[in-house]
C-alpha cells in the first residue's frame, strides 16, 4: 500500500514531482555526518580532528555585537527594511572604494541580500527564460544552477582544471550553448580550488561578455579571504560595470556567517532588475543587522585580522600535509586547501575515489575531511574550532601529524 500523501502527483517537475522525495540517494555531507557518527560511536574516548566543517569558526567581532545590541533596541529598526537602509549601501560603497578601488554610487548600484545565498537564487531570475543558458564554473556554489533550472533554463559547467589553471576555457563552449547563454556566473576567489582572478582573466571575461552578449556576475563571496596579493574585485576592472554584477557578504570575511547579509552591485540596470526580483521575494534584512554591518565594514582592521587567521592556519597545514606527503599548496584564497586524494596505502588499502580515502580517515583515523570527485581532491577547512588560539592551532597540527604517522599515501 503506497504511503503517498493524497497530493504526491502534485509536486512540481522541477523538485521531482510525482518522484518527490522518494530517492534513496545519500549526499556527501549526508555521508560525512553518518561516517563521523559511528566513528565517535566507535571510539568515544578518540577526538575527532574535523577538517570538514566550512564555516567561520569566530563570532562576529565585538565591535558589530556591540552595535548590535544598540541597535536593536532602537525603535525605528523596528520595521521592514524593504530594499535595505541607505547608511549600509553608503557603508558598502566606502567598503568597496577602500578594500578593491571601486567607486560605485550607493542610490543605484548597491543593494543589500539576506547573504549572497538568496542573491545567487534570484539573479537567474531577472535573465532566464526557458531554453536560455546559464554558464557556471564548475565545481562549484550551484545555487544560482538550481535556480536557473527552476526558471526552464540549462546549465552548462565550466569545467575548471588543473591543466586550465583553474580557469574556464571559453573557446571549449559549444557554439549552440554560446548563442543561448545569457547569464555567466563566476567564482573568484574560487571555491573550492583557491584559485584567485587576475586581470588578464576578468578582462578575457569582459571581452567575452561583450561579444556575446553575456551577463556575468562574480560572486565574491571568499574575496576577503585573499592571500599574497591585493584582492581583486571584477568590478575593479575597465568595463566591468557595463556587463555585470559582483555579489559580496557579511559572512567570510567577518564572521557574521549566521547574520545573513549581503550586497549585490556594479550596473545599475542590473541592480534595479535584482531590487525588483528581491522586493517580490522578501522585505529586506532587519535593520538592526546592516546597522552593526556598517560598524564592521568601516573598520578595516576586521578583514584584514580574519585573512591574517586564515592565512596563518592555512599555511600551517600545508606545511603539515607536506610533511605527510600530500602535495599541499598555499591557496590564493577561501578558507579551504584542496590536496590531491591518494589513491592507495603502500602495502594496504587502495581508494576507489576521493570518497573512500574520506570514510577511511574518518572510519579508522577519526580525521575528518570532504572529498571532491571532480579531480579526486580532499577538501582541509582551516575553520576548525580551537579554544586557545595559534597553540591549539599548532597542538592540532601536531595532533593530525601524529594520527598520520608512518602511513605512506601513494598519489
Ligand atoms: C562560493 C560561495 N558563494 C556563496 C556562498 C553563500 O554565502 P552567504 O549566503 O553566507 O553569503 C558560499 C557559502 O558557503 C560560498 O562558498
Amino acid at each position: 500500500m503506497s504511503s503517498d500523501p493524497w497530493f504526491q502527483q502534485l509536486f512540481a517537475d522541477r523538485i521531482g514531482g510525482i518522484n518527490y522525495g522518494k530517492s534513496n540517494a545519500i549526499y556527501k555531507f549526508e555521508k560525512i555526518k553518518r561516517a563521523k557518527r559511528a566513528a565517535l560511536a566507535a571510539h568515544p574516548e578518540t577526538e575527532l580532528l574535523d577538517f570538514g566543517i566550512g564555516e567561520n569558526d569566530s563570532m562576529a567581532p565585538a565591535s558589530v555585537r556591540k552595535a548590535m545590541e544598540k541597535a536593536i533596541n532602537d525603535p525605528a529598526n523596528r520595521g521592514y527594511a524593504d530594499n535595505g537602509i541607505q547608511a549600509y549601501k553608503d557603508a558598502a560603497a566606502r567598503f568597496m572604494k577602500r578594500e578593491y578601488g571601486v567607486e560605485l554610487d550607493p542610490a543605484c548600484e548597491i543593494v543589500h541580500c539576506i547573504g549572497s545565498k538568496p542573491a545567487l537564487a534570484l539573479l537567474p531570475g531577472m535573465l532566464i527564460n526557458p531554453g536560455d543558458v546559464c554558464l557556471m564554473t564548475a565545481p562549484g556554489y550551484p545555487v544560482a544552477g538550481t535556480w536557473t533550472k527552476y526558471f526552464g533554463g540549462e546549465v552548462y559547467n565550466m569545467l575548471l582544471e588543473e591543466k586550465n589553471d583553474y580557469y574556464p576555457d571559453f573557446d571549449a563552449i559549444p557554439e549552440d550553448i554560446v548563442r543561448r547563454a545569457k547569464l555567466m556566473v563566476l567564482n573568484y576567489p574560487n571555491s573550492p580550488t583557491g584559485q584567485l582572478a587576475t586581470v588578464e582573466f576578468f578582462k578575457k571575461v569582459i571581452d567575452f561578455a561583450r561579444k556575446n552578449q553575456i551577463v556575468v556576475v562574480n560572486d565574491a563571496a571568499h574575496i576577503v579571504l585573499t592571500y599574497g596579493q591585493k584582492p581583486l574585485s571584477f568590478l575593479s576592472i575597465d568595463g566591468a560595470k557595463e556587463v555585470g554584477l559582483e555579489t559580496h557578504t557579511m559572512s567570510k570575511g567577518f564572521d557574521m556567517i549566521g547574520w545573513r547579509l549581503g550586497f549585490v552591485c556594479g550596473n545599475p540596470k542590473l541592480v534595479q532588475a535584482y531590487a525588483d526580483m528581491k522586493d517580490n521575494t522578501d522585505s529586506g534584512q532587519f535593520k538592526a543587522i546592516q546597522e552593526a554591518a556598517i560598524v564592521g565594514m568601516d573598520d578595516p582592521s576586521i578583514p584584514q585580522n580574519t585573512r591574517i587567521k586564515y592565512e596563518r592556519r592555512l599555511k600551517k597545514m600545508v606545511t603539515t600535509l607536506r610533511d605527510l606527503g600530500f602535495d599541499a599548496r598555499m591557496p590564493g584564497g577561501t578558507y579551504f586547501l584542496m590536496v590531491k586524494a591518494p589513491r592507495a596505502i603502500e602495502g594496504g588499502q587502495q581508494f576507489e575515489n576521493a570518497e573512500a580515502v574520506s570514510q577511511w580517515l574518518i572510519r579508522e583515523k577519526m580525521i575528518c575531511t570532504v572529498p571532491y570527485d571532480e579531480g579526486q581532491m580532499l577538501r582541509f577547512s582551516a575553520t576548525y574550532d580551537v579554544k586557545d588560539g595559534e597553540p591549539g592551532e599548532d597542538g592540532l597540527m601536531q595532533r593530525l601529524k601524529e594520527r598520520l604517522k608512518g602511513i605512506k599515501f601513494v598519489f
